[in-house]
């Protein structure tokens, strides 16, 4: 079994990625593979709702000069996916917002291609905004018929210098508890 996380964070290895990497110890823990994608310096540009996906139905996006393909076709063949974004302004980065809106868009011209997988989303903060961050990701992954992952507190962890949110340690818990839930989750998604 296999999580994807995709961080929408533009610095890498900064706190998301500290999240982000939380879960997968206990995932790994569980002998669940992860592999991390930052879409920092990927230049992943927006939807041009030019609905070329609607028409053409063949999993993916018109735009080919960004890796954007290939992180959509990791995150079809993942059996569960972890998306982590920082807050900026009250909400994802901007990043973040361009990957979601293109998926989005392709996966609903190509139903159920995240259908049943384990999603759950994380998100950092300095101070405020979070709440709304995390639905964003939540939105997505709810609307792709995927099966949310909770866990004892909404995934949000508090920290401005990288690093700094290995200081929150109630939100560095909520992150353990994160991976052992969702390694739980996967491992009765899987038994037969
Ligand atoms: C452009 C910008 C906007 C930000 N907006 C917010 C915000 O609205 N609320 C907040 O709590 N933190 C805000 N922050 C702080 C980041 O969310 C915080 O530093 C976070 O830990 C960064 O995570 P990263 O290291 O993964 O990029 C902002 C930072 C930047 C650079």
């Amino acid at each position: 079994m296999k999580v994807i996380g995709i961080n929408g964070s533009p610095r890498k290895d900064g706190n998301t990625a500290i999240l982000i990497q939380t879960v997968f110890q206990e995932l790994n823990r569980q002998g669940i593979e992860t592999e991390l994608i930052q879409l920092s310096g990927q230049n992943i540009r927006g939807c041009t709702a030019c609905y070329a996906c609607v028409e053409k139905k063949d999993k993916q996006c018109i735009i080919t000069d960004d890796p954007f393909n290939a992180c959509l076709a990791q995150m079809i063949a993942a059996d569960g996916i972890l998306l982590g974004s920082p807050v900026y302004s009250a909400g994802v980065t901007s990043q973040m917002k361009a990957f979601i809106d293109r998926a989005s868009m392709v996966l609903a011209a190509n139903r159920g291609l995240l259908r049943y997988k384990a999603g759950a989303a994380v998100v950092a903060a300095r101070r405020g905004g979070a709440i709304s961050a995390f639905d964003t990701l939540n939105h997505f992954l709810h609307s792709k018929e995927m099966f949310l992952v909770g866990s004892t507190y909404w995934n949000m962890v508090y920290g401005r210098n990288i690093g700094e949110v290995q200081k929150d340690e109630e939100g560095i818990g909520n992150m353990k508890n994160l991976g052992q839930n969702m390694a739980w989750l996967l491992q009765k998604l899987h038994s037969q």
